[in-house]
């Protein structure tokens, strides 16, 4: 009887599963009690100041311990006698009230030792900041009901592991799909500040030890006395959890007329005023942020205003910052993301270039405490680009990754991508420089060139939703990179698998079939976006989440194709293109410069072919396109049905909330597939030899319909629409009805309808057979997806269109089709949203096309 009473009550799912707590859950584990003993009863935290990490490490334990395993500890902050502790503090401190270590651990800073041998459990760390690490490695393991006794060394791979948050001051952020930001709201710094505490004892779980609060596009006024004050509140809460504040700022600051500040009539960084400026700025910063971690530096980028102004060199540039900041100990992370507009119809040139163009020179000529920040790749946070040979050209630098946990060009976390294996192939690469081993994690780490400096930088920008990031499964990217930062060398499969566990529980088929979604999402988003090196293919003019392929040339941005009726790809060949291969080391520039030593994923990046092209594979390049989009849009419908094997095994709150986002995937995977497929079939004129592009036996075009109050739309961009034809109400304020007679033998189906969900209103729809209804949703990105619980919404940047970032399906399942029976969709427009409807599909059971 107690027993059943003790396991049901162990089975059962903590309360609120929203997501906030994310993978600090601590849930209960199944038979807890029965490791009591494998965990001392007293904690011994060596500092008794409650804003010290040390504290807030002893609480954690409790807190942790109590919650996991239902074990109560008590908390001491001396020398605690009686019995067996966990103890936890610096090496300092340890010694003072212990006694020396019997062998003196190797740390860094921030680095710990976790010795469980024995029956004292001790974490030591360097600093304050190490040993609350360590206390969260600790729980991370007991969390997992992992008692393996472990003694080791952990040591962070770099000193720099930040985030950057691109919250605007008026309280939107940008890229960012979870909201509204956590601490700015017009203008200011909000008041209550407890989610931003939660969120730096998340970043602290993972080793983040910075966040830089505002966006890269900064605004000046961030600088005003009040907000000022404003930094050093979100410093303090903060700084328990041992993450420090940076900050972005806007160049022209000293011209932008900033209240409570003087106002010159330059920004010139070599004039004596702007230098004073500057100082006397961060000075005013320091005085309420003394451990303020730096300054983050767009400039001369993007419109952005900077150095090249006053014809001075972005070196000089920074180091006006540098020199500011180094009385303090802080330090300016510069962001290499600098190029100018280009003309299309010039060949060679190339928006790839421009990094190595405008820092190469300059390499030796920056300060010690500057950090070069290099994105991945050349071009931006694209789904495969190669590795930025910026980071082999600048050896007297420091350099940084900024890597992108939101997902910008990555679904927008309305599509599942785990991103750990994307960064894992660029920490891993071998650059080869002086053809010899140069590993990318190596080389931002400092070790290659002997810097001190070096590390990451994590574009987050997570916001006031529960979930913190827009999605639960999202999350795993923050995880992922807190975890790959502090040690680059993890398996990205070990480390998502960890974040399960915790953020889940310990289910084995759990682990398994949430595994095989994540590792499997990244490879299925590039086969059904961009494959072969090409790019996202995505909107780069409008919201950066649907098709639209066209937009990527004929533009100064530079993220070109170069695709015409018979050729597609950048020639970034020294031979004949760009020039750009040339800039990697011999070794890889050899393998670039090549056709024939060019991986086919990066095919397109590098040559300019014609779609006849035969790859590696031995298939052609435009059929590859047909195949690899087919293919992964194939795959994103088996994520549902993953997804679907976990009912009963986690929380109903979650599984619903990630099930409407699978759904979503697996309907915006056929739109991504097809706009694709029949923007290239357009182009080419060469069909599929599977002849499955432009040839959809089970759909019926809207347009074909009889149409009473709807009217036949050209849809732009073409792709975007089957058969390049919706169909919307003829007015925004009345009904139509499409309707038509089945053809199709009588038997069971599934009925798709693919639709357009504009932002803007929520238009209503009704489907019916033989007037019987057999499904009826309003379209305000809130598809209907059947036992679904509450209204859920998609956090991506919405379209006003009817487009491909719009174009949705949503599916009735096991449908009873008469042959002759009239199918009739009536739309109910609402505001801007004009009911568009593409097609309905009548799917014989399995089929999903
Ligand atoms: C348990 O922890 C030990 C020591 O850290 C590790 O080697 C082992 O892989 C872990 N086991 C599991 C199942 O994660
Ligand atoms: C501050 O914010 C937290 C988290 O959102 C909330 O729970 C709390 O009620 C707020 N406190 C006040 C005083 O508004
Ligand atoms: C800093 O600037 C403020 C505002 O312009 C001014 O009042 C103050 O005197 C300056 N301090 C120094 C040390 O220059
Ligand atoms: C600040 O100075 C700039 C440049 O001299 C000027 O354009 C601007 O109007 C001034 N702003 C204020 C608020 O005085
Ligand atoms: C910068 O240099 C260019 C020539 O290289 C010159 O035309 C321009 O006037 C200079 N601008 C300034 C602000 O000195
Ligand atoms: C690009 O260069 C061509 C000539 O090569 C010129 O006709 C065209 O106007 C230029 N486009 C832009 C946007 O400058
Ligand atoms: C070489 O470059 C020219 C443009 O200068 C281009 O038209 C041609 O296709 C390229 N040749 C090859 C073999 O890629
Ligand atoms: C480095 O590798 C390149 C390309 O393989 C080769 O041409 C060159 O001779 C090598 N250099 C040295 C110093 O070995
Ligand atoms: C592309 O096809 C053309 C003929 O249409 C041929 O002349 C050219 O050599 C081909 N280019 C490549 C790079 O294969
Ligand atoms: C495709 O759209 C055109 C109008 O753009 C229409 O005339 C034609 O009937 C449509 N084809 C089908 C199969 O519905
Ligand atoms: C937060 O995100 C969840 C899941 O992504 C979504 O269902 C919910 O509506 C969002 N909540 C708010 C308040 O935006
Ligand atoms: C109706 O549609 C037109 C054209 O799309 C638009 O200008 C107008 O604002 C819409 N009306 C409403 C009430 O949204």
């Amino acid at each position: 009887m107690l027993r059943l009473l003790a396991l049901s009550l162990c089975a059962s799912f903590a309360t609120a599963e929203n997501g906030l707590s994310a993978w600090l859950r601590y849930a209960p584990l199944q038979g807890g009690q029965h490791f009591h003993s494998s965990v001392p009863s007293h904690i011994v935290a060596l500092n008794s100041s409650t804003v010290s990490p040390v504290y807030i490490a002893g609480q954690e334990l409790q807190q942790g311990l109590k919650s996991i395993l239902g074990k109560q500890c008590n908390v001491h902050h001396a020398h605690y006698g009686g019995g067996s502790n966990i103890v936890v503090g610096t090496v300092a401190e340890y010694s003072k009230a212990y006694g020396a270590l019997s062998s003196t651990p190797d740390l860094l800073d921030d680095g710990y030792l976790l010795d469980t041998i024995g029956n004292t459990v001790q974490i030591i760390g360097k600093n304050e900041r190490g040993a609350l690490y360590g206390a969260f490695a600790y729980l991370s393991k007991v969390a997992q009901g992992n008692f393996t006794k472990v003694a080791e060394v952990s040591n962070p791979s770099a000193p720099i592991r930040w985030t950057n948050e691109w919250d605007n001051l008026d309280g939107s952020i940008e890229r960012g799909f979870a909201g509204n930001s956590n601490w700015f709201s017009n203008g200011s710094i909000v008041s209550n500040l407890t989610r931003t505490a939660e969120y730096a004892r998340l970043l602290a779980s993972i080793g983040i030890n910075a966040v830089v609060v505002n966006n890269v596009n900064a605004n000046a006024s961030l600088l005003t006395p009040t907000n000022i004050e404003g930094l050093g509140r979100i410093a303090d809460v903060m700084r328990p959890y041992g993450v420090q504040v940076g900050i972005s700022l806007y160049f022209s600051s000293p011209t932008a007329g900033v209240k409570g500040q003087a106002n010159l009539t330059n920004f010139d960084p070599l004039d004596e005023s702007v230098v004073q400026w500057w100082s006397n700025v961060t000075d005013q910063i320091y005085e309420h942020v003394p451990d303020m971690a730096g300054y983050l530096v767009k400039a001369n980028s993007e419109g952005q205003p900077g150095p090249l102004t006053y014809n001075r060199t972005l070196a000089e540039g920074a180091n006006l910052f540098a020199k500011a900041l180094q009385p303090h100990g802080g330090i300016v992370m510069f962001r290499a993301f600098v190029y100018n507009p280009l003309n299309e119809t010039v060949w060679t040139a190339d928006r790839a270039n421009a990094q190595i163009e405008f820092f190469k020179p300059l390499d030796g000529e920056f300060d010690d405490n500057v950090v070069i920040q290099i994105k991945y790749g050349p071009i931006d946070f694209q789904v495969r680009e190669p590795v930025s040979p910026l980071f082999a050209n600048i050896p007297k630098s420091a350099v940084a990754i900024e890597l992108q946990v939101t997902q910008e060009y990555l679904g927008q976390q309305c599509h599942l991508v785990y991103l750990g294996p994307l960064w894992k192939e660029i920490l891993d690469y071998d650059l080869r420089v002086d053809n010899e081993t140069s590993l990318v994690r190596n080389i931002i780490s400092g070790e290659r060139f002997n810097h001190s400096l070096g590390g990451y930088a994590g574009v987050s920008n997570v916001g006031t939703n529960e979930t913190w990031i827009g999605s639960h499964m999202a999350m795993s990217n923050l995880y992922a990179y807190g975890r790959l930062a502090w040690d680059p060398t993890l398996d990205a499969q070990d480390v998502l698998q960890d974040w399960i566990r915790l953020t889940f529980n310990t289910n084995p088929s759990v682990i398994d079939a949430m595994t095989q979604i994540s590792m499997e999402s990244w490879p299925a988003y590039e086969n059904y976006s961009g494959n072969l090196g090409v790019q996202t293919l995505t909107d780069i003019l409008y919201t950066h989440f649907g098709p639209n392929p066209q937009t990527q040339d004929n533009t100064i941005w530079g993220q070109w194709t170069r695709a015409d009726q018979k050729t597609i790809g950048m020639d970034r060949t020294v031979a004949n293109g760009t020039g750009f291969a040339g800039n990697y080391p011999p070794e890889i520039a050899e393998m670039f410069e090549n056709i024939a030593t060019t991986p086919d994923n990066l095919l397109l990046w590098f040559h300019h072919v014609n779609y006849t092209q035969l790859l590696k594979s031995g298939q052609t390049v435009i059929q590859d396109f047909y195949d690899q989009h087919y293919a992964g849009a194939a795959t994103a419908q088996t994520f549902t049905t993953l997804w679907e094997s976990l009912q009963g095994k986690i929380d109903d709150e979650r599984y619903y909330d990630q099930l409407f986002r699978q759904v979503f995937q697996a309907g915006h995977s056929l739109v991504w597939r097809d706009a694709i497929a029949n923007f290239y079939y357009n182009l080419s004129g060469i069909p599929d030899e599977a002849k499955r592009v432009g040839n959809h036996p089970y759909r019926i075009e809207a347009e074909s319909m009889e149409l009473d109050g709807y009217e036949p739309y050209a849809v732009i961009p073409f792709e975007a629409a089957s058969n390049f034809t919706a169909i919307v109400v003829s007015s925004n304020t009345t009904a139509g009805t499409a309707q038509t007679t089945i053809t199709c033998p009588s038997g069971t189906y599934d009925v798709a309808v693919n639709y357009y969900d504009q932002y803007g209103g929520a238009s209503h729809f009704v489907v019916s057979l033989a007037n019987e209804t057999i499904g009826e949703w309003t379209s305000n990105l809130k598809p209907w997806i059947g036992n679904s619980e509450g209204p859920r919404v998609l956090g991506h940047t919405p379209s006003i269109y009817i487009d491909g970032h719009s174009a949705m399906r949503i599916t009735f399942s096991n449908v009873t089709v008469t042959k002759g029976d009239v199918l009739k969709i009536v739309g109910t427009p609402d505001g801007n949203d004009i009911a568009g409807l593409d097609y309905v599909s009548i799917l014989p059971l399995g089929v999903v096309e």
